[in-house]
């Protein structure tokens, strides 16, 4: 029998008021239940909102540094338990181990460097224009943030948000995604037991439209911080828009990699494998187009499907596995879907293209990694985002024309280019029109202490992670002090 989880409300753990459960199941096996979490309700995000907003007032005034002192135990709770986590993540996600164990990582790194953020969260002192008046700014919380997170960072991208709205003074509702709400209890645990106080932080598990709605529209919540499909945030967006809350929103992506003709091609193949098929494709950075340059276009393909035949695929738990399988059965039917479209469209199936079965594989909703050549810029396949793993390789003849390829899209989250002629990489670094640029590195593999997010259709002007989360998680204040002892003007007593 499968262990129940509860939501996490006001400090404790409680069952929803629907008195129902859904499944969480392990992708690589789905006769694996791992657990059933409360399928929850309006009712459920309104205790949440409620405790959330009582514990604003105490948490805000609670000094910053203090604030850090408990996220840095989270972080030191982390790395403690980190194989643990990794090891409920591949099961509940699919990944294999050492990619969750760089989940846990890239949490672990945030939590650190946001929680020094106490003991900083740098405002500005600047001149008066009158004499004895003293001007400053500082950092204010936002107030209740709505967190709604994905399933393909399940530890790292809550971190994003939850580090950096909690270091600012702000009390948080979040909700994972349904087929990973065991990572996100895991990780609230490890805020309980670090000792944040009741109420700061609470986790309702459920759907979008039964849990994720309600947290968008309620009055009391101030900022809303999604990430996840284009559409959705669409409709976040729009919500937010007509209650006059912020949103902050990191979306789709469509990342290429550039692959010039003096490029190192063997370490090319390796960022595009990485890139591709890391994650099996299920990344926001994900490479899946390659723009190949035509001199090199065919040693190249030659190479890189040699390597992506010999890749494995299996349960994300063994060593020896490199690919696991897609989340859900549903995601798998979207990109076998991509596939068949592909091949309408006239794209050449180099290799792959199928559901992959066997003897370990059949109880698991794994793919085929797959390669298209041939593939023409305004394809879908070269358009969309796929979120699985097939890439697609479009031939090109020059440099202006690769970058042109690669801004035309409706996304800009991350790209690269593999070149040795330093003026092309300064040239790429400029006019590639996406909010993260690798010089001779995949698409993917983003550090925290840098702004993480894109331009265009992938979000809405804000970053997170690095100093850039603060601007998403905190409201700027500026106060002017007069100790002249009389009414001065500024501007108008101007000489
Ligand atoms: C995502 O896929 O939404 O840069 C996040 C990377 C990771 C984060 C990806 N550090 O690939």
């Amino acid at each position: 029998m499968a262990k129940t989880f509860k939501n996490y409300i006001n400090g404790e753990w409680k069952e929803s008021s629907s008195g129902e459960t859904f499944d969480n199941i392990n992708p690589a096996n789905h006769r694996q239940v791992l657990g059933r979490f409360q399928k929850s309700n309006k009712k459920d995000v309104k205790e949440a909102v409620a405790a959330a907003t009582a514990a604003l007032k105490s948490w805000r005034s609670f000094p910053a540094p203090k604030r850090g002192e408990i996220l840095f135990r989270v972080g030191e709770l982390l790395l403690k338990n980190k194989e643990s986590l990794a090891r409920d993540m591949t099961q509940e996600m699919g990944k294999v181990i050492g990619e969750t164990r760089g989940d846990v990582q890239e949490a672990i790194d945030l939590t650190y460097y946001t929680a020094g953020e106490g003991r900083r969260l740098l405002g500005e002192t600047v001149p008066s224009e009158l004499p004895n008046k003293f001007c400053m700014s500082v950092r204010m919380p936002v107030g209740v943030v709505s967190a709604i997170t994905p399933w393909n960072f399940p530890m790292a991208i809550p971190s994003w948000k939850l580090i950096p709205a909690l270091i600012c003074g702000n009390t948080v509702v979040i909700k994972p995604a349904t087929d990973t709400p065991l990572s996100v209890v895991n990780f609230v645990k490890t805020f309980e037991q670090a000792g944040l106080p009741p109420g700061v932080l609470n986790m309702v598990t459920g759907s979008g439209t039964e849990v994720g709605t309600p947290m968008i529209e309620h009055d009391k919540v101030n900022l809303v911080s999604f990430t996840g499909s284009t559409d959705t945030g669409a409709v976040i967006a729009s919500a937010c828009a007509r209650n006059m809350k912020q949103y902050s929103l990191e979306m789709g992506g469509k990342n290429a990699i550039i692959v010039m003709d003096d490029a190192d091609l063997d370490l090319a193949v390796e960022g595009v494998i990485f890139g591709a098929f890391g994650t099996t494709g299920q990344r926001c950075t994900a490479c899946s187009r390659v723009i190949v340059h035509k001199k090199i276009a065919k040693k190249f393909t030659n190479l890189l499907l040699k390597r992506t035949r010999s890749l494995k695929l299996g349960d994300g738990l063994l060593d020896k596995t490199d690919v696991g399988p897609l989340v859900n059965e549903s995601q798998r039917t979207k990109v076998h879907n991509y596939v068949k479209i592909g091949k309408d469209e006239g794209a050449k199936l180099l290799t792959g293209g199928k559901y992959a079965g066997g003897k370990n594989l059949k109880d698991g909703t794994f793919y085929q990694p797959t390669i298209f050549t041939e593939v023409a810029p305004k394809m879908r396949i070269a358009q969309e985002e796929i979120f699985g793993p097939v890439v697609s390789i479009i031939p090109c003849n020059n440099f202006d024309r690769a970058v042109a390829i690669v801004n035309d899209s409706r996304f800009g989250l991350s790209s690269s280019i593999y070149t040795r002629d330093v003026n092309k990489a300064f040239k790429a670094m400029e006019t590639l029109d996406t909010g993260i640029t690798y010089i001779n590195a995949s698409t993917i593999g983003a550090e925290i202490q840098l702004p993480f997010g894109g331009t265009k259709g992938t979000g809405n002007g804000h970053r997170e992670a690095g100093t850039a989360a603060l601007e998403v998680f905190s409201e700027w204040k500026s106060i002017y002090v007069d100790y002249s002892g009389k009414l001065q003007k500024a501007q108008i007593e101007h000489e």
